[in-house]
């Protein structure tokens, strides 16, 4: 296997975890080189169930690297947290396969105050954002007062460092009517998660170029989807990070040459957690996915996803600026017994035909969907091995997609399980 990237081109949750997991089999290393614990990537191996916010899903094979890179905010209580998860299920975790970046960001207990006070005064106009401290810690970052790992392992450096910090942040919180922090008090509340994960922090620059100088396999697992970038996303409704495949470059330390292979990840359907345009979201396939299916639930959240259909407006400028190589489509299952499935092939904006998604905010408000529609194939999927055993309308429906994405297809998921993906 060539270098490659896994990136989801949707509103998240695409499948990006169970992808990473099935590719990780031929793969050295697995970088995660984004966002933070907002993040939850759901993998079925072995009948077992696990579920990953920051820890990179190629854990899960036990020998390989993984490696959270200096471009994820880190939660150091949330990522003991998840630590403690996985080895209680089996997962051996140590600090020969699980490497930290020191110049990885902190979330701290304020940043996750602040998220949820702001979201809390935006009322009817909240992001919905997932309130793991996400914004408020890439903020600082950006504002140049954020704290990293490195800043935190010495005592001394760390308290001067928190409470300089801590004179704007406790003047943000007392706006919202919150308590104030002191440095102690933060530094004693994420003391003993420092110290379980102190073995794990180091600078991964050496350790990734080194595996690159060596000739081993390297695979990026995005986090989000590509309608969550702070920069191509329907913003404001978006998250703070880089989550194209662009973002894995600044966010690990490897150069641009270093991913050949960019595989996109996209459901057969379309899916959002949050607030924000959503073209093709549709009330009745919401309810059939819920309450006749009994899926599309978030994995961090637990909140119930918005449904809608494929929209191959969004699904072609994702394959564009990620310069997607493959696609990876998942859940086709899902629709193996709606009688017919629409397309979104086309926006009517103002009675003019878009097929590139706007930039003006109010333009999303006014775009109607144009679909086609296409007959289903009212049967199961789930045990389908090969694409020539797929129903002939179901390879009809990807072809036309893959055609209007002007990209090709290299794998289709029919089942949560890493043995329940075909490759094409
Ligand atoms: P991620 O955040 O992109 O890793 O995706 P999530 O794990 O949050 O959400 C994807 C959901 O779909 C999870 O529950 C997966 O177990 C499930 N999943 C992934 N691929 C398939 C598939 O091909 N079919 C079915 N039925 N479920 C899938
Ligand atoms: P994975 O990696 C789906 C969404 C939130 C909210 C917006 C901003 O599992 O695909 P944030 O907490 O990041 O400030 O929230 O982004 N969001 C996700 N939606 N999957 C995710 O990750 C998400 N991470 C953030 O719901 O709308
Ligand atoms: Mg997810």
């Amino acid at each position: 296997m060539a270098n490659s990237i896994v990136v989801g081109l949707q509103w998240g949750d695409e499948g990006k975890g169970k992808v990473v997991d099935f590719l990780t089999e031929e793969a050295d290393v697995v970088v995660r080189a984004q966002g933070g614990n907002n993040a939850g990537h759901t993998v079925i191996a072995n009948g077992e169930k696990y579920i990953l916010h920051l820890i990179p899903s190629g854990i899960l094979w036990g020998e390989k690297q993984c490696v959270i890179g200096n471009g994820v905010v880190l939660d150091p209580i949330g990522l003991v947290t998840e630590i403690e998860k996985l080895e209680s299920q089996g997962v051996k975790i140590s600090a020969d396969n699980l490497a930290i970046s020191n110049r990885a960001h902190v979330v701290l207990p304020y940043h996750k105050e602040l998220d949820e006070a702001r979201e809390l005064a935006r009322g009817d106009k909240k992001i919905g954002t997932t309130k793991r401290g996400i914004g408020p810690t890439y903020a600082d970052k950006a504002n140049r007062n954020g704290l990293r790992l490195a800043d935190l392992l010495n005592k001394e450096v760390a308290l001067e460092l928190i409470a300089t910090r801590l004179k704007d942040a406790n003047e943000d919180l007392a706006k919202y009517g919150l308590s104030q922090f002191t440095a102690e008090g933060v530094l004693e509340n994420i003391a003993p998660a420092l110290e379980r994960l102190k073995p794990h922090i180091k600078d991964t620059i050496p350790l990734l170029h080194d595996a690159r100088k060596a000739g081993q396999t390297i695979l990026f697992e995005g986090a989000q989807g590509f309608f969550l970038d702070i920069d191509f996303g329907t913003y404001p409704f978006v998250t703070s990070s880089s989550t194209s495949s662009g973002g894995a470059v600044s966010g690990s330390g490897l150069p641009p040459q270093s991913i050949q292979e960019v595989i996109g990840v996209c459901k057969a359907y379309t899916t959002r957690v949050g607030s924000g345009p959503f073209i093709s979201e549709n009330n009745d396939f919401s309810d059939y996915m819920h309450n006749e299916l009994g899926r599309e639930f978030g994995a961090t959240t637990g909140r119930a996803r918005r449904c809608g259909w494929l929209d191959t407006v969004l699904l072609k400028f994702s394959c564009l600026i990620n310069g997607v190589t493959k696609l990876a489509i998942t859940n086709l299952d899902g629709l193996d017994e709606r009688e017919t499935i629409d397309i979104c092939v086309a926006y009517d904006i103002d009675g003019v035909r878009h097929t590139y998604p706007p930039a003006e905010r109010d333009a999303w408000n006014r775009a109607i969907p144009i679909y086609e529609t296409l007959p289903g194939w009212k049967c199961s999927t789930e045990e389908c091995t090969t694409w020539e055993s797929l129903p002939e309308n179901a390879r009809a429906y990807l072809s036309r997609l893959a055609e209007l994405a002007e990209t090709n297809i290299g794998f289709v998921g029919v089942g949560p399980d890493r043995k329940q993906t075909i490759v094409v």
